[in-house]
């Protein structure tokens, strides 16, 4: 089964495969480790009971001696257990039973994959509990295939090992399959996170579009200088001027069945910093050193549309991103320069390093042409965001509560965390200018994830827009128990689950 559409040369998954056999006795799983889920309640009916039966009370005497627990994400290997075809069982803990969800076995599944994948393995069994929805099972699934891959795409001796081959037992091949292919977007996401910047620029970004587009059958346009010229996107092109990368805007269409002409019902919007240097208002090394991750949201766009494709959803998706590089060249964009949006509305650059809403000023209003039902972007906007909210958790902004509604229920729903910040009249004023309409940055430092967050608001015109700051969650300096250090894949589970409940 080819389903993977990251290509594979590229990839650091290399080539890999993961298979359901829905019937095979976990017992006689040959492997060269075999994955079993355990809660805190104990070993139940399931999977669980019955590799302990097979093994003759084995996980019941570990319980009993404290040595297992089921605490989230626990790891416990069992090498050469008697009554079982597996060289090792690996219990991995959820926490309680009635406090399961997608999010918790997505670590889990993450936990248990990055842990096998640090030395080379041919051939990893999962063993799927009947009593998960299919939802759970797909995101446990996503996990696996997540965790096993590793950020070390320039290193020769590698951290980790992606398995050849991974088989989920006891699980429907549908859902597995479904599974496969939301990690295949996290796992593109972060791969283009991950690459340095001088291997990942605007023009090579939107080459790895265009692979990704036929590979998947989405509709690709390319906006190269020239065109970005034609269409006045003076706003997006005043930040590339300090480049010597040309800047580009990518746009995706992906029309699912009986969703050929109409309306786009989502339009996924993506920040394509490929490198943020400040420009004039330079960053110091500590603030840059991670500033490859300026494209996460542009990477999340791409990776959930690829998902979307893949999967069929009946919906019509598009995806725009603003691809620029933020330099300090001869040409840079200069602070007091007034820039002309797309929209008309006149920008005065206070901040150079406040580009991101400058370009997505022109891309959004790029998208709003097409008329979408709504309107979703993600960007790793602001520090301020961070402060307020930390590494982990996204920041929501709306102009629409039911549109930001839906946007939160899609990422509670896999587990990702996101909290909404209040949009007061108050902050409108602070973007306003002496010498253009407004300005790109607020007065001084407080709420500047807001008045970043209004600024984008001025371009989206009345179309019901949900604005996610990313700046936290994109990208992890550490490794984490589920997922190596580096690119996340942030807000590529949410989006695809958007669009499967907007399908519905
Ligand atoms: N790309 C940064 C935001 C960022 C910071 C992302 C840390 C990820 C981690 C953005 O372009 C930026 O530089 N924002 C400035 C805005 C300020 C000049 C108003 C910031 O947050 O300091
Ligand atoms: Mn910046
Ligand atoms: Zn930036």
């Amino acid at each position: 089964m080819s389903t993977e559409f990251l290509p594979a040369t590229q990839s650091s998954a290399g080539r890999t495969s993961t298979t359901a056999e829905p019937a095979t006795d976990p017992a006689r799983f040959e492997a060269d480790a075999l994955v079993v889920f355990l809660s805190t309640d104990g070993i139940g009916q399931g999977a669980a009971a019955s590799l302990d039966q097979a093994t003759s009370g084995l996980l019941h005497q570990l319980i009993k001696q404290g040595d297992l627990t089921g605490k989230p994400c626990e790891c416990v290997s069992l090498f050469a257990p008697m009554g079982l075809a597996c060289q090792q069982l690996l219990v991995v803990g959820v926490g309680a039973t009635a406090e399961l969800n997608a999010g918790l076995l997505y670590r889990a599944a993450a936990t248990a994959a990055r842990q096998l994948a640090s030395r080379p393995r041919q051939r990893i069994g999962f063993l799927a509990e009947g009593s998960w929805t299919n939802e759970q099972l797909e995101q446990a699934v996503a996990g696996g295939a997540v965790g096993m891959v590793g950020q070390d795409l320039y290193r020769a001796e590698k951290r980790q090992h992606p398995f050849s081959a991974t088989v989920w037992l006891g699980a429907p091949v549908e859902v597995v399959r479904r599974g496969k292919l939301i990690a295949d977007g996290v796992n593109l996401a972060r791969r283009l996170v991950n690459l340095p910047p001088d291997d990942l620029y605007p023009e090579t970004f939107a080459e790895e579009a265009a692979t990704i587009a036929g590979r998947v059958g989405l509709e690709i346009e390319i906006w190269d200088q020239p065109r970005l010229e034609r269409e006045r996107c003076r706003a997006l092109l005043a930040v590339a001027r300090g480049s010597a990368r040309p800047p580009r805007l990518v746009l995706l269409h992906y029309r699912g069945s009986g969703h050929s002409d109409t309306r786009p019902d989502l339009a996924l919007v993506g920040k394509g910093v490929t490198f943020d240097s400040g420009g004039l208002s330079l960053k110091p090394s500590e603030g840059m050193v991670a500033m490859k991750c300026d494209m996460a949201g542009a990477a999340a766009a791409l990776g959930a549309i690829a998902t979307i494709a893949a999967l069929r959803l009946p919906l019509h998706v598009v995806v725009a991103v603003g691809l620029v590089e933020n330099m300090n060249g001869s040409a840079a964009y200069k602070l007091g320069d007034v820039v002309t949006a797309r929209s008309g509305t006149t920008i005065e650059i206070h901040n150079t390093d406040a580009e991101g809403r400058v370009v997505l000023a022109d891309v959004l209003d790029v998208v709003s042409d097409l008329k979408p039902q709504r309107i979703v972007d993600a960007a790793t906007l602001t520090g301020a965001c961070m402060v307020a909210l930390g590494r982990d958790i996204a920041g929501l902004f709306t102009n629409n509560q039911a549109c930001c509604d839906a946007v939160r229920d899609a990422a509670e729903a896999v587990g990702e965390r996101v909290w909404q910040l209040p949009m007061d009249r108050q902050f409108d004023d602070q973007i306003l200018s002496d010498v253009a309409d407004i300005k790109n940055i607020g007065d001084g430092r407080l709420g500047g994830a807001i008045t970043a967050a209004k600024l984008l608001e001025r371009f989206v015109r009345e179309i019901p827009w949900t604005h996610i700051d990313i700046a936290g969650p994109a990208f992890a300096d550490k490794p984490s128990p589920w997922i190596a250090g580096g690119g996340t894949g942030a807000m590529v589970r949410p989006f695809v689950e958007l669009a499967r409940q907007l399908s519905r």
